[in-house]
This record gives structure tokens, C-alpha cells and sequence, in this order.
């Protein structure tokens, strides 16, 4: 199934939100406007907005006060994939090429800056510190979580909880106050919120997992950049670490990184790949992002039964098996 059927009843509400996004990014200079839109135009997932939405249901669900809400968070999410991209030495990303690509670094060190100013522009238009403040601080753990994957580039001794503890500050913090703030903003109960924020944490685990699963498994027309781009660029993730507990695996997979390391020119990491692919790694992944579905799940249980209920859940379900 594809993700967009999932959203069929948000389908005006989100409507909204992409118009206000478009909206948002216009500056009186153009070339700003036309790296911003370039991104935002390529499309993308827009999980977030929708769990802002979904979360919205619980509250007194007002789509002007969710919007101010889901559209910062999208934008903080995009200008971080401008950043990343730059960092990642990313040539293409949703099938297009990457601003750092289609322009150059400095363009997109500014356009990321700039998008993201534009997401502090929108979410001061809600009188309410607590959810500046919510909002701050997930993105400096996203910053803590971004330095610790540059410091672990290569570093194929850390262990899984480094792992563990990167991905929930790089992509699991903001996934969980995307459902934590569309609850808080529509003034639902702190029970509800809280519950939300679990729900919004373990899914936002399981992505990230399955995130970086893809890169290993998927296809490039699939997931819109070449797989085996992670181990390319040294970042060592869960199915290389699993990968690396395999000691038929181990010696040989510890070679290619080296030599991908060692490598000046264009860098091959399709043999690495083809050794994590052949491991336990990838099975043991898919395992531990089940486990976080299941844990998503289950905070659900302290929710109302509204139909926005059963649309989380059927998303969590998707985010495991996802194949772009
Ligand atoms: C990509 O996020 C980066 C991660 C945090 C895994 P998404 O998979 O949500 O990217 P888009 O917005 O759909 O392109
Ligand atoms: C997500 O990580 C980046 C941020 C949270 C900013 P990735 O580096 O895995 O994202 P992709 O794979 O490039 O989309
Ligand atoms: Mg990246
Ligand atoms: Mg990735």
C-alpha cells in the first residue's frame, strides 16, 4: 500500500499544509525561494505534519493552530536533509539531485538556515513558550545526534546502544514531538500527549532503523538515492553492526570498510553491502524495529477510540515495512 492512501482523510487538511509551506519559504530573493522549493517540491514522506494532524484529533482539533505546528516541524526536517546532504556528500535525494548538488555547499548551508528560520517564523505565531521550548530542545538533540554520527564515521567498535542512542536524537525526537505538540496545541490532556510522545518515539526508532535498512536492501528507484550511500560515507548502522557480530561475516566485512576508508577517488560500497545483505544483520534489524512497532502500539492502548487511533496504528505498521 502506498503511504498516500493512508493519509486519504487528511487529504484537504494536508493540502493546506503544503500551500502554507510553499508559501512560508517565498523570499524577496529569488534564488532563496528556488532552493527552498526545489526540495519541498520533490515531495517526500510528509510523516510528520501527518502525525501532527492525527495527534490534533485528540485535542480541539483546529487546523489553522495544528498548521502553525506542522509546518515548522516539516521545514525544521527539510532544511536538516539540506544540511545532511552536504555532510552525506549526497548527489540525489526524492529521485532529484540535492541543493548541495544542484548548486553547491555554501548555497545550501544558507538555504538550510534560511528554511529553517522560515520554521521559527511560523511556530512564534503560537503564543506558547512550553512548545518554543519543546521544539528547541529536540533540535539540539537532532544537532547532538548529526556530530555524533560525523565523530562514529568509521568507527566500527561502538556498540549498538551508541547506535540506539544516536538515532533517537538524530530522527526518533522529532518524530515524537511532532505527536506530542499537535496534542499539546489542540490542549488535550497531558495523558493524551504523553502517551502520544511514546507512540511518536518508538515509530520515529523503527523508521530510523528501517531508514537505514533500505539503504542496505532497497533500490535506487525505490528510496530516490543510491543504496550503500551510509557505508560510502563511513556512517556504520544497525545492520552493519549486527552484521559485524557474525564471525563468518567479520573479517572480510572489516576489509571493504577499510578500503572505503582508504579510498581517494569514487568509492565502490556495493561489495559491503552485498556481505551485510548475506549477515543475520538485516533480519536482526527488521526484528528490533518490529520490537519498536510493538511498543508504539502499545501506547496507543491509552488513547480514546477515535479513528485517528486506528490511522496511527496502520501507519506504525507501514513505517516497519516500508519500502521507500
Ligand atoms: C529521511 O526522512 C531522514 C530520516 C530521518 C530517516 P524521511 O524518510 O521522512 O524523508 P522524506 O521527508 O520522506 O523525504
Ligand atoms: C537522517 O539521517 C538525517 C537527519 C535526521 C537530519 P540519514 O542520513 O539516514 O537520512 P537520509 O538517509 O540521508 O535521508
Ligand atoms: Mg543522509
Ligand atoms: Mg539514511
Amino acid at each position: 500500500m502506498k503511504m498516500m492512501q493512508l493519509y486519504a482523510a487528511l487529504k484537504s487538511d494536508l493540502q493546506a499544509i503544503e500551500d502554507e509551506m510553499a508559501r512560508s519559504v517565498m523570499s524577496e530573493m529569488p534564488l532563496l525561494s528556488e532552493t527552498s522549493l526545489h526540495l519541498l517540491k520533490a515531495g517526500g514522506k510528509r510523516i510528520r505534519p501527518v502525525f501532527v494532524l492525527l495527534s490534533g484529533k485528540f485535542g480541539e482539533y483546529s487546523l489553522e493552530t495544528l498548521k502553525k505546528v506542522a509546518v515548522p516541524l516539516e521545514l525544521i526536517h527539510m532544511a536538516s536533509l539540506v544540511h545532511d546532504d552536504v555532510i552525506d556528500d549526497a548527489e540525489t535525494r526524492r529521485g532529484q539531485l540535492t541543493v548541495k548538488s544542484k548548486w553547491d555547499n555554501r548555497i545550501a548551508m544558507y538555504t538550510g538556515d534560511y528554511i529553517h528560520a522560515k520554521a521559527l517564523t511560523v511556530i512564534t505565531q503560537l503564543n506558547n513558550p512550553r512548545i518554543h521550548r519543546i521544539l528547541s530542545s529536540a533540535i539540539v538533540q537532532m544537532c547532538i545526534g548529526e556530530m555524533e554520527q560525523i565523530r562514529d564515521f568509521f568507527n566500527v567498535d561502538q556498540n549498538i546502544r551508541t547506535y540506539m542512542r544516536r538515532i533517537r536524537r538524530k530522527t526518533a525526537m522529532l518524530i515524537a514531538i511532532s505527536c506530542q505538540l499537535g496534542a499539546l496545541a489542540t490542549n488535550a490532556p497531558a495523558k493524551i500527549s504523553d502517551a502520544l510522545y511514546r507512540f511518536g518515539y518508538n515509530v520515529g526508532m523503527a523508521f530510523q532503523i528501517t531508514d537505514d535498512l533500505l539503504d542496505i536492501c532497497g533500490t535506487e528507484k525505490a528510496i530516490g538515492k543510491p543504496p550503500g550511500s551510509d557505508l560510502r560515507q563511513g556512517n556504520i548502522t544497525l545492520p552493519v553492526l549486527f552484521a559485524l557480530q557474525d564471525e563468518s561475516i567479520r573479517g572480510a566485512l572489516l576489509d571493504e570498510i577499510a578500503a572505503i576508508r582508504a579510498s581517494e577517488g569514487p568509492v565502490d560500497s556495493s561489495p559491503a553491502v552485498r556481505l551485510v545483505r548475506s549477515s543475520r544483520g538485516v533480519q536482526a534489524s527488521e526484528e528490533l524495529a518490529d520490537r519498536y512497532i510493538v511498543k508504539a502500539l502499545k501506547a496507543l492502548e491509552a488513547l480514546p477510540d477515535l479513528p485517528a487511533k486506528r490511522n496511527l496504528a496502520e501507519i506504525a505498521r507501514f513505517v516497519a515495512h516500508r519500502s521507500y
